[in-house]
């Protein structure tokens, strides 16, 4: 972990960089703004069902699953969401992020705090199921996700993440119309979602983003 240093981004909140890889977990123009803008409203959004299962890849800080608990409690709907990671972070560092400073901080530490490896139902309109293993050696179920969060580290860091195969496995786990979104906008990246079952579309980026990739499973 100590490859982890904490970062302040340009919204006031935190993210981090993974030195190794030279690389942020988020937009160092805002983290709690890109996630909500790449993940909540060009994502979750879109859907208007009572009950939605979620995959993320790359659960990180945790902000992602905090951002859809909290959007999922005001919409009411019934969120399950998995999330895969192969680095988990140790409690002294996800308890110095700032997400959830002024209040809601109990939130944050649950999603923290719950088991790795099984479902954990933390509250009537979220349920958590944090796996840690890597995207790529896991299998995934098929026809379940009504939302991806494609949230790996860029694709000049980890190439091997943004395969085709890969984003052919990711299809095959989708629901026909889930949603696909990422912050990344790389043309070969749409070209294989496109030859993967994508429909695919370049939405407006999060502040200091033109674009960003939103895929429709075929
Ligand atoms: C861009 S960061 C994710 C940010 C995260 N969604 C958040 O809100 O903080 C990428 C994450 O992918 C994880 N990761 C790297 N390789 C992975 C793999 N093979 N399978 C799953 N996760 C992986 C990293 O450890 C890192 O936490």
């Amino acid at each position: 972990m100590s490859n982890l240093e904490l970062l302040v981004t340009g919204d006031g909140s935190h993210s981090l960089i993974n030195r190794e890889l030279d690389e942020t977990y988020h937009s160092r123009h805002g983290a709690v703004q890109e996630s909500n803008h790449v993940f909540i409203r060009q994502g979750f959004d879109l859907l208007d069902l009572p009950s939605v299962r979620i995959l993320e890849i790359g659960f990180g800080t945790g902000l992602n699953a905090w951002l859809t608990w909290q959007a999922a409690a005001s919409r009411k709907m019934v969120v399950q969401y998995d999330t895969l990671e192969t680095q988990p972070l140790a409690s002294g560092i996800w308890k110095s992020l700032n997400y959830a400073a002024e209040g809601r901080q109990v939130d944050f530490q649950r999603i923290h705090e719950a088991a790795w490896g099984t479902p954990v139902v933390l509250d009537s309109f979220f349920s958590l199921h944090k796996r840690e293993v890597s995207l790529l050696s896991c299998v995934l179920p098929e026809s379940t996700y009504h939302v991806v969060y494609f949230d790996a580290f860029a694709p000049n860091k980890q190439p091997e993440m943004w395969a085709q195969p890969v984003l052919a496995k990711i299809a095959q786990a989708m629901r026909p119309d889930g949603v696909f979104v990422t912050y990344c906008a790389k043309g070969q990246v749409k070209r294989d979602l496109r030859s993967s079952g994508f429909d695919v579309e370049a939405v407006p980026g999060p502040p200091g983003k033109r674009e960003m990739i939103r895929a429709i499973k075929r």
